[in-house]
């Protein structure tokens, strides 16, 4: 992370922690992270396990909770995944988790955080892995003010957008890029980045992203699917 933005108060690991789920890839990864003296939570991606990653998290700095009071917000951590597809469905329990946690603090400026996108980018291939059941998801979101925005990763690429009221924010890949509103799997020749987000006191969500100044060259840009 650029020095400017630290020390920063935590770090939401967005998902897809690995590209192929394995103790030492975690364990790898919580070392990276964990070198930032700063708490992490971790979300699952499609290509996480979930329980692996769940029941590996170190205890310590890295962290795997279904949601956090911090610095006057509440962040809810929902997970998106169905195990052995690549796309993502809250099924009505989740969704009424979800439901209960926000009822829980309804004066509180809500972050809320998932992997996969709940609406379409725009990108044919990406799409068909999107939530897939938005309307359900929407009409919980609808019920509760406080919700300031909704994070997301898995797409690899940066969006914004508002809905009624609601930022909505996706954030770049630490790895590759993908083209936006591409029909089919497309490389973006951009670099790699994270979104830095500064949550004002009064609900305001003040967010950017901050690319490497070059593409590394470990990364494989001839990749033709991910
Ligand atoms: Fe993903």
């Amino acid at each position: 992370m650029a020095h400017r933005h630290l020390p920063a108060d935590l770090v939401l690991a967005t998902g897809d922690l690995a590209h192929t789920p394995a103790p030492a890839t975690y364990a790898r990864f919580f070392s990276l992270l964990g070198g930032l003296g700063l708490p992490v939570y971790c979300l699952s991606g499609n290509h996480d396990e979930g329980q692996m990653l769940s029941t590996l998290t170190d205890g310590g700095l890295c962290r795997f909770e279904t949601h956090l009071h911090h610095g006057g917000w509440h962040f809810v951590f929902l997970d998106s995944t169905i195990p052995g597809s690549e796309g993502a469905h809250f099924p009505p329990e989740r969704l009424q988790e979800l439901d209960s946690l926000l009822s829980g603090a309804p004066d509180t400026h809500t972050l809320v955080c998932m992997h996969h996108q709940p609406v379409a980018m725009g990108s044919r291939w990406l799409d068909t892995m999107a939530l897939d059941n938005p309307d359900e998801f929407f009409a919980v979101i609808d019920r509760h003010p406080q919700i300031r925005g909704i994070l997301w990763g898995h797409v690899h690429q940066e969006f914004t957008e508002t809905r009624n009221g609601v930022q909505l924010i996706s954030t770049p890949s630490t790895c590759i890029q993908f083209m936006p509103n591409s029909s089919d799997f497309a490389v973006d020749m951009v670099s790699p980045g994270y979104r830095w987000l500064l949550l004002h006191p009064d609900g305001r969500i003040e967010t950017g992203v901050e690319r490497l100044a070059a593409i590394p060259g470990t990364i494989d840009q001839t990749a033709s699917g991910y």
